[in-house]
């Protein structure tokens, strides 16, 4: 694709200014995009090598507009719906088009409020079983407690059956080894000119095919059980589509419990863990929290205002999901710029979350800006779980046990602060790098 003087792109950096920032950019690509958004707009181009133009945005109108308005102009990348893929198969995050739309209709009855009230149970229980086994006294990283107990609630939501422990761990395992290759792979594209050299493509293609075979053993124990459940397995095996009637074929369930596992696991305990370091941060704001959550008990959490507030000003300020790609197919416009048809948009919802032109003091933990204004300032740009069609589906079920988990985690514990500050490692998903905190027995 080529740039010609028809396009106005909004101002931003060369190839060559690119190639010279590029190991900036690795070291720390959030505080790098929101630094080039506060010298060039909210919006900026870059010229990557072979000549694709790509386009960072934390204007809310651009998002919405890419990922809502006129999102059939645009599809995912091909290294989400191709690469990606290889490993991870073609469940819903990994698929485009009719058969992504078919697929999500059939998947989306699994996640509607009555089934996951079916879930609380599960979700619940487990908390409270990691919870009981959590160091408590001297500072500890809380961050693999928060991946072990994300990891375990959907796990078991998923398939209601006990797995041992070493699977669990082994399964954990494997989504963060094949993540981590293919996060580098994206960001050092020239590795793999290595692979038939060092074998590393093989022995990732390894561990995807053993994740799929444990997957297929546990289909296989559930077709032989007798059992009645409720899990959202159940759901995917029973459930048909409405064309022809037919249940989803063995493969398809996997890749798409791959995707759940895949998007749900890691996205949960990235904000289990910022959430834990803000409140422990913001004293205040934590016996404030403490104080509303003794009014009612852990099965009325949802009705719990200042809670969900402190979740979605959490969310606000690290977004799990710290942005999301797109391809224009077409050339398109957006405000006063021009698209060419190729481009790749980043949605920045980082930068966006953050936008001093929505949010007043927007580096600041303050729950109660959405009590004030909660709708109104959502519709405005709050996007953590994204927006359009292609919505997080499992965003009820995070709400839930994240609330859960607050509930349960403040009914034992209480939390304080290090004075460490975690740092940002923004791989797929915003993970903070080590949460130091203190972890005091009630
Ligand atoms: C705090 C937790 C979570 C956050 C912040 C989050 C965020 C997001 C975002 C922003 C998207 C849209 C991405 C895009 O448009 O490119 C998304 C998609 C998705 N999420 Fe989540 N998510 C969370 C938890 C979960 C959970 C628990 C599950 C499943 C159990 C899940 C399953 C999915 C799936 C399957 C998609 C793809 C939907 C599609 O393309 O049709 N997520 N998530």
């Amino acid at each position: 694709m080529t740039t010609t003087k028809k396009y106005n792109l909004p101002k931003g950096y060369s190839l060559m200014e690119v190639l010279l920032k590029t190991g900036a950019f690795l070291k720390n690509p959030v505080n790098f995009v929101q630094q080039s958004m506060d010298k060039f707009g909210d919006s900026y181009s870059a010229v990557l090598p072979g000549n694709r133009q790509i386009m960072w945005t934390r204007n809310p109108e651009f998002i919405d507009h890419v990922l809502r308005v006129n999102q059939r102009n645009y599809k995912k990348s091909e290294f989400t719906v191709g690469r990606a893929s290889d490993f991870f198969g073609k469940g819903l995050v990994f698929s485009e088009g009719e058969y992504w739309r078919r697929q999500r209709r059939l998947i989306q009855p699994a996640f509607h409020r009555k089934k996951l009230m079916g879930l609380f149970g599960i979700m619940i229980k487990t908390i409270q079983d990691v919870l009981a086994e959590i160091p408590t006294g001297k500072p500890i990283d809380i961050y693999p407690f928060m991946s072990n107990l994300s990891f375990k609630v959907l796990v078991n939501s998923l398939f209601d059956i006990s797995l041992s422990k070493e699977l669990i761990a082994e399964l954990n395992q494997l989504f963060d080894e094949l993540q981590v290759f293919l996060m580098d792979e994206s960001n050092r594209p020239y590795k793999k000119l290595f692979y038939p050299f060092n074998g590393a493509e093989k022995k990732h293609y390894a561990k995807s095919e053993r994740l799929r075979t444990i997957m297929r053993g546990i289909i296989k124990e559930r077709r032989a059980s007798n059992k009645e459940f409720t899990d959202i397995l159940d759901t995917l095996l029973n459930s048909t589509y409405e064309d022809t009637g037919e249940h989803m074929e063995e493969d398809k369930i996997i890749d798409e419990l791959f995707v759940l596992l895949f998007a749900g696991f890691e996205t949960t305990s990235n904000t289990l863990s910022w959430l834990l370091f803000l409140l422990a941060d913001n004293k205040e704001i934590k016996e404030k929290l403490v104080a509303s959550l003794k009014e009612t008990n852990i099965n009325e959490t949802a009705q719990n205002e200042y809670l969900k507030a402190t979740v979605h000003e959490a969310m606000r300020l690290y977004p799990a999901a710290w942005m999301s790609e797109r391809v224009a197919l077409k050339d398109d416009m957006m405000g006063e710029f021009t698209i060419p048809a190729g481009t790749h948009i980043l949605a920045f919802f980082y930068g966006l979350h953050r936008n001093e032109k929505l949010w007043d003091s927007p580096d600041e933990f303050q729950p109660e800006r959405f009590l004030k204004d909660g709708k109104a300032i959502k519709a405005k740009g709050f996007f953590p779980f994204g927006v359009g069609p292609r919505m997080c589906i499992g965003n009820h079920f995070a709400l839930a046990e994240i609330m859960f988990f607050v509930h349960a985690f403040f009914e034992k514990f209480d939390v304080e602060t290090t004075g460490q500050i975690p740092e940002m490692n923004p791989l797929l998903t915003l993970q903070p790098n080590k949460v130091l905190l203190k972890i005091i027995p009630r």
